[in-house]
């Protein structure tokens, strides 16, 4: 069965009271049990983790590039996608599809959010959709590995 790393950074464990008119009203496990849905849906699995640590999600991809356990990662970097050279070098060591996820539209925000250090890795970005996006990314993964 196919098996997908997904992971979310800083103060995504603050959803659903954070800013809700910007990322929704779900909260990160409101959004675990989502992607646990999806993913028994398309026959896959997922591993759901955060951290507000940088090292600690850098740590995690090199554990996926290394491994080679995960088929798919899934990542919302968040402010870390705008600052994170070490996040863009980890990234760089995967072999399977990456899926850049945002539940706002960083780039109809404030001009430092424009940038992303992950989207130069990869060219799947889902944004905009809150946590919906996150089932996106699933459906996007599952059909890039169906392919
Ligand atoms: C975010 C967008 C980022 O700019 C922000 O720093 C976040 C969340 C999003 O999911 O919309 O923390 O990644």
């Amino acid at each position: 069965m196919r098996k997908i790393l997904i992971l979310n950074g800083p103060n995504l464990n603050m959803l659903g009271t954070r800013e809700p008119e910007i990322y929704g009203r779900a909260t990160l496990d409101d959004i675990k049990t989502l992607c646990e849905q999806k993913a028994k849906a398309l026959d896959m699995q997922v591993d759901f983790r955060q951290s507000n640590h940088e090292g600690t999600l850098v740590d995690w991809i090199q554990e996926a590039a290394k491994g080679r356990i995960f088929d798919g990662l899934i990542i919302n970097a968040a402010a870390y996608t705008h600052t994170s050279i070490a996040i863009h070098d980890a990234l760089r060591l995967l072999s399977v599809p990456i899926i850049e996820v945002h539940l706002s539209n960083p780039k109809k925000r404030e001009k430092f959010r424009r940038f992303s250090y992950v989207g130069l890795v990869t060219k799947h970005v889902i944004a905009g959709h809150k946590e919906k996006g996150y089932e996106m990314a699933l459906e996007k993964i599952w059909s890039l590995l169906s392919r």
